[in-house]
Order: C-alpha cells, then structure tokens, then sequence
C-alpha cells in the first residue's frame, strides 16, 4: 500500500522538507528521493541555495522551493579551476548559511499551511543546518551522495590521520594498501591536494557526525552492490540505514540539470553501431589544464574509436577558453561529437555506448553501473578515487588510467576497453549488475522494500 493509504490519507497533508547541497552531483540525487517521496503521497517542500538553484517551474504542484540565503556572498562557494577547494567551500556553506536557514525553517513552520513538516532530509555535508534542525526540534534524516564504502572510510579518516598515514609524508606512502578497508590504498584517501588537511579533517568529521545525529541515513547505492559495506556502516552509525538506489532509476521525476542537455548527440548516438562509443565525461566540478586537454583530444582521435565527449564551459582551469587541438575537427569528422552538456542518464542507456571514461563521481558510477557499461577511470577528487578503486578491483568491471595523460597511453587504454577481450569481460560483468541493480529496484526488492520502511519511518513520525 502507498503511504497515503496506509495511513488513510494523513500523509496528503504531510510534508518532508529537503535541503541538498548546491551542486549537481547532490541535488540530482535529493530531488530524484523528492521524487519517490512525492509519488508516495507525501509533499515536498525544499529549501536551497540562492545559487545554484533547481528550477521549480518544472516540479508539480505539491512540491514547493524556498530560497535560502539570497544576497550572501557566493563567488567562494563554487569549487572550479586548478585550486578548487571542495572542501572549503562545503565549510563556508555551511557558516553562511546557517543563520538565514533557520529564519526560513522558523518561518515555514510557523506557517504550517500545507500540512505538517514532520522531518528535514538533508545532504550529510549540511551538518550545520542540521543544528538549526535540532535546535528548533525537527527530526532529520540524512542522504549521502556516494557509496557506503565511502562512508566507510570517512569514518577511518581521524585513524589515519593518528596514525600519521594522513597527509601522506612522502610519494611511497601512497601504494601502502590499508588493510581494514581493503582494497584501498593510502593515495585513494587523499580526499584533495587542493584544500588544507584540517579542512578535510573538520568536513569529513561534519559528514560522520551529520550521519550519527540523524534519525536514519538514506544512501543511493543496493545491498547487492555494497553489502560488506552496507553491513559495516550497519554496525557502527546507531541509526536506521537505508540503501533505497539506484535512485536515478526508481524515481522518475523531471531533470534536475542545471545546464541544459544538448540532445541532439541521442541521434547521432542513433547512427552508430551497437556498443561501439566511448562516452567521455567528468562530470560537473573536475577540470583539467591546457596540456591534458590536448592529450586527451589526441589520444581519443588516434584511438579511431567513437567518442561523445563533454567539454563543459569551465572544463579548462580557470578562466581559459577551450582550444582543440588545429585539424581535430576534421580528423574526428563522423567518428566523434563534442558537447557541453548531455543527457548523461539517456547517453548511458543507449546501446550505441559501450564504454564510458569517467571521473567516478558516485553518481556517474551508479548511472554507469545501472546501464551495464564498463569504464575508465581517471579519479580526480573526494570519493571518486574510491569509487575507481571499487570500479576496479572489487566489481571489476573498469580499469584505472594512471598517471600523467599522455596520448599513447589514452589510446591504448581506450581500445583496452572498446576493442579487447579484457572489455569484454568487464562489460559482461557491468550487465550483470545492471541486472542486480534492475530486480532490487522492483516491487519486492531490496532497495523497494527500504523505501517502504522509509515511507513507513516518516509518516509515522508525530506532525
Ligand atoms: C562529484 C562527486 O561525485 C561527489 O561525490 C562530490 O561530493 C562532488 O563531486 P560530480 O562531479 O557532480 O560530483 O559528479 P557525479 O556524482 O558523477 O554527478 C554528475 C551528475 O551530472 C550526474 O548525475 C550526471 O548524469 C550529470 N551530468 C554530467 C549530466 O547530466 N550531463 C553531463 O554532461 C555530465
């Protein structure tokens, strides 16, 4: 039964309010579980940056946006370019706008209009707004953006750290494997070189803390996938977990993109052969310099292998505008399509890819993962080196391309995966999860069966 029926229709007037943090990679995966609330009967009212904002003329009615902080200072608040600091600007979100938040959480209480707010979900990087949460009694549940083996780790960091692994001291650190979280390595811990060791520390710590002051933590990942993990994160947060993904595939609400697909690649994709093109995307944040551009261009067009490849506006470190290298157009002609933007989700699902190269953002794993491609990593910072090393040696259905970007090394690596048989193998593998992936999602599997203990959780949450 749907909540609504289950409670006899009081959940029509109940409602959840979200706060995601204001960057692509989180707010696809907080208004896709909006979406799975919603179509549960309950309403949704989200609060989010002034920037960076998701734009509420494509929700329907029962959804309602509330801006946060209008006017503060943001030009620090968007990581990009060679000294991007994540982490940082995760930290100053959170000082400034803790104070407008609870102001806006004051006023929406006290209004009450829509029906009673039972519970706030907020992105685990939002530990302040969880205090203004507290403070003025509403229950909260957490979503965490990436996989449970990062939040694994997370909660390994301060260890590390006492043990003096963290920040490493010298280049041979970097292989040391870390036993208790096997397969991970010192390097895959190296959360950025971009933002100061104790602004790590203070995020990451913000992040468990947000997780165990939480009514329960809600993660786009399924039991099948990260089970050792699952269980992990089971034995040592103290709250509910609830592991409800591939989110992007059981809900199936508007686009939450803030920059605009260019979709005219879907036919292009149309003429190609099955399985045949490398996607080439490194998500919202991640960005390269001159020199790598060019290796990449190079050893794409060399490869001879079909390529989509966004190249999005701010791509290129700081404020430099993207150059291709002269006569690449002409020698890709036919063979390859550059983008600024693309449907990601419908790119992955046609059956003209058959590899993606990623920079491992959990939700380009997860989609990848979803839609049975096998890839390339090339991790750039936070959970991606992670996720890369999972891609790698845990599912086994990618490989890692290391060190610096060299065109040889490119081409080679990409016909690895498109051409060889060890693609092969790893392709086979990847459709085998998408199978796992596709039976948890439906009615009576593991992640289907966790939405309905979180519906369950939320409306029988006092209003
Ligand atoms: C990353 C990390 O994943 C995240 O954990 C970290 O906290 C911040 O940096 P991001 O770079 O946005 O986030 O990567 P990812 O998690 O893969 O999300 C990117 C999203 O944008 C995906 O849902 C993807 O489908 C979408 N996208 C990307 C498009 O829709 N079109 C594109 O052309 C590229």
């Amino acid at each position: 039964a749907s909540a609504a029926e289950s409670s006899g229709g009081a959940t029509a007037t109940r409602r959840v309010l979200m706060f995601p943090l204001p960057f692509q990679g989180h707010l696809n995966p907080m208004l896709q579980l909006a979406d799975v609330l919603h179509a549960r009967g309950l309403r949704v009212t989200i609060f989010h940056a002034a920037f960076n904002a998701p734009d509420p003329e494509r929700y329907p009615a029962g959804y309602r946006f509330v801006p946060v902080g209008a006017g503060v200072p943001t030009a620090d608040l968007v990581p990009t370019g060679s000294n991007a600091d994540f982490a940082g600007a995760v930290l100053r979100i959170n000082e400034r706008l803790q104070a407008p938040f609870q102001d806006s959480l004051r006023a929406v209480l006290e209004e009450d209009e829509e029906g009673a707010a039972v519970c706030l979900v907020l992105d685990s990087n939002l530990r302040g707004m969880q205090v203004v949460a507290d403070r003025l009694g509403v229950p909260t549940l957490v979503l965490r953006t990436a996989g449970a083996a990062c939040l694994v780790a997370f909660m390994a960091f301060p260890a590390l750290c006492d043990k003096g692994l963290l920040p490493p001291q010298d280049h041979s650190q970097l292989n040391m494997p870390l036993d208790d979280l096997q397969p991970l390595r010192v390097r895959d811990m190296v959360f950025s070189t971009t933002s100061p060791h104790e602004t790590i520390s203070t995020c990451l710590e913000c992040i468990v803390e947000s997780v165990r002051c939480s009514s329960g933590v809600i993660f786009s990942t399924f039991c099948d996938l990260e089970d050792v993990e699952l269980q992990k994160v089971n034995d040592s947060v103290g709250v509910p977990v609830y592991a409800i993904g591939p989110l992007h595939k059981i809900s199936s609400g508007p686009q939450s993109s803030l920059l605009a697909p260019d979709r005219t690649c879907l036919d292009w994709l149309d003429k190609q052969e099955d399985e045949s093109v490398l996607f080439v995307s490194f998500g919202s944040l991640a960005s390269m310099d001159k020199e790598e551009l060019m290796e990449t261009a190079l050893g794409l067009a060399n490869s001879r292998i079909p390529f989509l490849w966004v190249i999005r506006h701010d791509l290129l470190h700081g404020s430099e505008k993207v150059g291709l290298p002269d006569g690449f157009e002409e020698a890709v002609q036919g063979t390859g399509m550059v983008v600024s933007w693309a449907p990601q989700q419908e790119v992955l699902g046609h059956q003209a890819v058959g590899g993606f190269w990623t920079h491992n953002g959990w939700n380009s794993t997860l989609e990848s993962i979803s839609e049975g491609v096998p890839m390339l990593c090339r991790p750039h910072f936070a959970d991606q080196m992670i996720n890369a090393r999972y891609v790698q040696e845990v599912w086994k259905i990618g490989f890692e391309l290391e060190g610096k970007l060299e065109r040889g090394e490119i081409e080679r690596n990409v016909r690895n995966l498109l051409c060889q048989e060890v693609g092969g193998e790893m392709r086979r593998r990847a459709k085998d999860l998408k199978d796992k992936a596709t039976r948890c999602i439906k009615k009576g599997g593991s992640s289907q069966t966790r939405v309905d203990l979180l519906v369950n959780f939320i409306t029988s949450l006092p209003s």
